[in-house]
């Protein structure tokens, strides 16, 4: 997998909300793709976090595109407002949606990207039927709601499958990996497949600045995986 095709989509949950516009500013400079938000709703997940008017806030902060994670019930009802705010994509989880297909493709008649996310319990089966029509497919590499929590390893196989039932369609769906990505996963998620990673609390640290953590992140991507011979 040549690593410049690999994004990186810094996830705000872990930014400082009172700096959050001079943050995802940074991120950009620093080379972000995009800018994840995590809209939580405390009934999909736990959390509770925002909605809509932080993503109109920060759209004029940055040029990159704004993608949405919906962790939320009902996500049919909000997407008139977050397409309104300016966002890009919209990706809502697979377990939220027991009419996946048409909320997708309201989704798409918005004219935003669409895309599907789906947690570690879940069979990728639960995708299979709607990733012809996704312009992204998100696996969720920790259980949704909190920033900081660790990869779960049996994710690797599952991203792998992933990968091939993309090649097996034959069109350019992005294959997005979120939670726990590091210097260490990062490119074990590449390796596997995943061709968009999300990174929240490597991203927003209060050990480095936002620029040091994201060329952090970017040698780690970009580094061999094996030693080369010179
Ligand atoms: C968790 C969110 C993630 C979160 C990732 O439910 O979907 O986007 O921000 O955080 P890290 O990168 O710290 O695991
Ligand atoms: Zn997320």
């Amino acid at each position: 997998m040549p690593s410049n095709r690999i994004q990186i989509a810094p996830s705000i949950l872990s930014a400082d909300f009172a700096r959050l516009g001079d943050q995802v500013a940074e991120a950009e400079l620093a080379g972000a793709d995009c800018i994840h938000i995590d809209v939580m709703d405390g009934q999909f997940v736990p959390p509770i976090t925002f909605g809509p008017i932080i993503a109109d806030s920060i759209r004029d902060r940055v040029s990159i595109p704004l993608e949405i994670h919906m962790m939320t019930l009902h996500p049919e009802n909000h997407i008139r407002q977050l397409v309104d705010a300016g966002v890009d994509r919209i990706i809502v989880h697979v377990e939220a949606c027991p009419h996946v297909h048409a909320v997708v493709q309201q989704i798409k008649s918005s004219k935003v990207e669409a895309g599907v996310a789906i947690n570690p319990g879940t069979s990728l089966s639960a995708a299979e039927e709607i990733l012809p029509d996704l312009d992204q497919l998100l696996i969720m590499t920790v259980n949704p709601g909190y920033g900081g929590q660790s990869f779960i390893p049996s994710s690797i196989p599952k991203i792998e499958r992933a990968r091939r039932m993309i090649e097996a369609i034959g069109r350019s769906i992005t294959l997005e990996v979120d939670g726990g990505i590091n210097t260490t996963t990062a490119s074990i998620a590449v390796d596997a497949g995943a061709t968009l990673l999300v990174a929240g609390s490597a991203v927003f640290t209060h050990d480095s600045s936002v620029a040091e953590a994201m060329s952090t992140l970017r040698r780690a991507i970009d580094a061999p995986t094996f030693p080369v011979d010179h």
